[in-house]
């Protein structure tokens, strides 16, 4: 990958380069708390998505002047478009309490370029944002590190100023699953950052795989943005919220005790209730096509008759993440997906692991 910037002739500050992977969210982050900065609504777990990351390179120039400069780049190439979200996400930062004193400096006043490319082909309707956010916050610890700051849990940092740019990206910074948001079961979830889940995972849980399969490649039809922002008006919403956190604390001990089934049935009914409080929205949106419906039927058919473990989740687009255990690998590959195929735009689908973490990249 590219990771020189075509027009960097100034001498360089700091310089910090990480690929971070995106994750799937098991149980939902969909709806955020009145107060504070994208705090959720309710408590959330992904899995990450270890084989599907971007890779960005962070620079601050030596050149400083009363006003800060950002430049954007994806693959080398300049983004312009990115660079007003980028820049309010570095504003929120520097705002942060946990910002320490001289990175603020330089957030307030420095000339910062970035360079990212995500190793999933674009137009795949993949949201990069939460592994792009994951990565420049990596990148951002480092630089703070590097100028002197003393900084006792670099992940948790990295997770809450990830949260500031976009509010899932705060869990993909870890390898091992990640909680976001306050949560009875979990004495160290918080509001600002996710935390890994390090209890010992049952084995018949512990080796996972993702399939995401390619319904709808456009854009999707409401951004996050919007749709959390629908919450605040749905009938449902305080109902929801109390049903995520029960499906949380579920879905904990399914997890440690190898129920395989529960897990299932949460993580299905996780995927359908997102999509239900999108239709029961003011406007209404429905994000599913034919595609992803069929594509359901048919796993939930194959899982009856099979024995096998695999399930679904959706996130906010017709997507569908086919989830299955790696010991059912080959006669998922061989006897389900080529039924789901062609329920896909050009047959495309993506594989990961589902747990590997961020990295940092020797670019010099
Ligand atoms: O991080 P955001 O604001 O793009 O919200 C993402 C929400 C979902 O992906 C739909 C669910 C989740 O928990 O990741």
């Amino acid at each position: 990958m590219n990771m020189e910037f075509p027009d960097l002739n100034t001498p360089v500050a700091h310089s910090a380069s990480w690929s971070c992977p995106s994750n799937i969210a098991l149980v939902k982050y969909w709806g955020k708390k009145p107060e504070g900065i994208q705090w959720p609504a309710n408590a959330s777990i992904s899995w990450s998505l270890g084989d599907l990351r971007a890779r960005t390179r962070l620079v601050l120039l030596e050149s400083q002047s009363a006003e800060s400069s950002l430049e954007c780049y994806l693959s080398g190439e300049r983004k312009p478009s990115f660079e007003p979200k980028i820049r309010d996400f570095l504003a929120r930062v520097s705002a942060d309490g946990s910002c320490p004193e001289s990175l603020r400096a330089s957030l307030v006043s420095g000339a910062w370029r970035i360079d990212s490319s995500n190793n999933f082909p674009h137009g795949t309707g993949i949201a990069s944002s939460a592994a792009g956010f994951g990565a420049l916050a990596l990148c951002l610890v480092d630089i703070a590190v590097a100028m002197g700051s003393d900084v006792s849990n670099p992940m948790e940092l990295a997770s809450r100023w990830a949260r500031l740019g976009s509010g899932s990206a705060c869990r993909s910074v870890y390898a091992d699953p990640a909680i976001w948001g306050l949560h009875p079961a979990v004495a160290a979830s918080s509001d600002d950052f996710a935390v890994p889940f390090h209890a010992r995972i049952h084995p018949d849980l512990a080796e996972w795989k993702d399939y995401v399969l390619i319904v709808d490649a456009g854009e999707k039809s409401v951004s996050s943005t919007q749709g959390h922002a629908l919450l605040k008006a749905n009938p449902y919403a305080e109902a929801r919220y109390a049903q995520a956190q029960e499906h949380l604390g579920d879905l904990l001990t399914a997890m440690q005790n190898g129920e395989v089934s529960r897990f299932m049935d949460i993580v299905e009914s996780e995927a359908l209730q997102l999509h239900a409080m999108m239709m029961a929205s003011t406007p209404s949106f429905i994000l599913m096509r034919p595609g992803t419906l069929a594509i359901i039927e048919k796993i939930r058919a194959y899982r009856e008759q099979s024995g096998a473990s695999v399930c679904f989740t959706l996130d906010a687009g017709a997507n569908v993440h086919l989830l299955f255990a790696s010991v059912d690998e080959n006669r998922v590959v061989n006897n389900l997906l080529p039924s789901l195929l062609p329920h896909c735009q050009d047959n495309q689908y993506l594989c990961s692991n589902l747990n590997s973490g961020p990295e940092p990249l020797n670019h010099e």
